[in-house]
């Protein structure tokens, strides 16, 4: 079967977003010596302020393991966005901080996360470099004492960060743009899909071929709200989990009541290693532990939530029918991620 129609329909995305990219000054094309970003993905938004260079990639990924930074040296970002299960904290429905601090949200995975433009589930974080720096203060994340953090930067890093910023002079802006900078290296285009959209046509199963064939059908829609390149539109909805939310995700950060309760649309890249699944891991019918669990609530479980996108709605599906849209997500695996040395922690000076 030739995906003809569909990868056009794909292509038309990446053609968009590139052509979006490339009239914003602001917005510079990552050297490709760094990383090349694969044929078939846009070119990664970089801000202007903070390009990316091969000494700041290094910096940032010996920031990003380094748990010193946590106040009790217990915690490093990996901690929580592990590369074996695709940046997320896999098994985990809620993770623990310093001193074991829970939070109330599932852990995103980080992959791909450089074509976002709004960052937490919540949308409350504008750039990476802001996420950076809000996870690294955060009492339930690293609770960061800064004073000590710039001491050991000091004394730790000084060759690391003249190569990365000309100078010895540590800011905890300087170490987020780091941090940032390796996240924007983190991409991932090597799964069966990606070979099936770039013309391997034996890439996907049957059962695959159909999942995605439904996946991006108007019937489920999924691929209305998880679209581009990957899998998702980077805006905020509402899929009727709970009839009343605790957490009222999107409201918090625009006090809109037409936000109550939405929540960033994830990307589905790699969604097989990062369960469990949904802002808070959790739903009316039950925790969200399996993509099954996941299809079970678009099948049978969708809640008539006020804020509820239409487009969601309880779809009957049949066990064939579920049974290929979760093989279709599993086709969104690329096993590369977890084995790619690129990604692994460092040696910490
Ligand atoms: C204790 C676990 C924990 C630690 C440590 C942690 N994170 Fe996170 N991270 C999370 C959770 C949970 C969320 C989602 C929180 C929310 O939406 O409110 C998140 C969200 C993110 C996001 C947004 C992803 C998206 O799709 O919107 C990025 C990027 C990220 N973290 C990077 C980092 C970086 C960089 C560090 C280190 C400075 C870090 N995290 C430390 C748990 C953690
Ligand atoms: C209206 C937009 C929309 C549609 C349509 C939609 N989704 Fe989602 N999807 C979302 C949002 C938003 C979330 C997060 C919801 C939350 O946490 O409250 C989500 C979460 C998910 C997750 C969990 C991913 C993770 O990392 O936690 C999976 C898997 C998923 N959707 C698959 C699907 C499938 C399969 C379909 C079609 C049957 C579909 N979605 C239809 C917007 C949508």
């Amino acid at each position: 079967m030739k995906p003809s129609c569909l990868q056009l329909a794909w292509l038309c995305v990446v053609v968009v977003a590139l052509a979006s990219c490339s009239p914003d000054e602001s917005l510079t094309p990552p050297p490709l010596d760094i990383r090349p970003i694969p044929a078939h993905l846009p070119d990664v938004p970089v801000p202007a302020d903070n390009p990316i260079t091969k000494a700041k990639v290094e910096l940032g990924r010996m920031l990003f393991y380094d748990a010193r930074l946590s106040r009790d040296g217990s915690v490093a970002c990996a901690s929580c966005h592990r590369p074996d299960v695709g940046f997320s904290d896999a098994g985990r429905t809620v993770s623990a901080g310093v001193g074991g601090a829970l939070g109330s949200r599932n852990s995103p995975a980080i992959i791909n996360v450089a074509y976002q433009r709004h960052f937490f589930w919540d949308g409350r974080a504008a750039s990476l470099e802001d996420q950076a720096m809000a996870a690294f203060l955060s009492p339930a994340e690293m609770s960061a004492d800064t004073i000590a953090v710039a001491q050991l930067l000091r004394t730790i890093y000084p060759q690391y960060w003249r190569s990365a910023f000309g100078d010895t002079v540590v800011t905890m802006r300087r170490a987020m743009q780091a941090i940032a900078t390796f996240e924007r290296t983190l991409i991932s285009a090597k799964s069966p899909y990606d070979r099936f959209i770039t013309g391997d046509s034996t890439a996907l199963t049957t059962s695959q071929r159909r999942g995605m064939m439904l996946f991006f059908s108007d019937r489920a829609m999924c691929g209305h709200c998880h679209s581009g390149p990957n899998f998702t539109d980077d805006q905020f909805h509402n899929v009727g989990l709970f009839n009343h939310y605790l957490d009222r995700g999107r409201w918090m950060v625009t006090r809109n009541l037409r936000d109550e309760a939405k929540f960033k649309t994830p990307s589905l890249r790699n969604v097989e290693l990062t369960a469990p699944y949904m802002a808070t891991g959790d739903s009316d019918d039950g925790p969200m532990q399996t993509l099954e669990d996941v299809v079970e609530h678009y099948s049978e479980g969708v809640r008539p939530f006020p804020t509820k996108d239409p487009r969601v709605k309880r779809l009957r599906l049949t066990e064939q029918e579920k049974a290929d849209l979760v093989a279709f997500m599993k086709a969104l695996t690329d096993p590369t991620v977890a084995t790619n040395p690129a990604f692994q922690k460092p040696e910490l000076p």
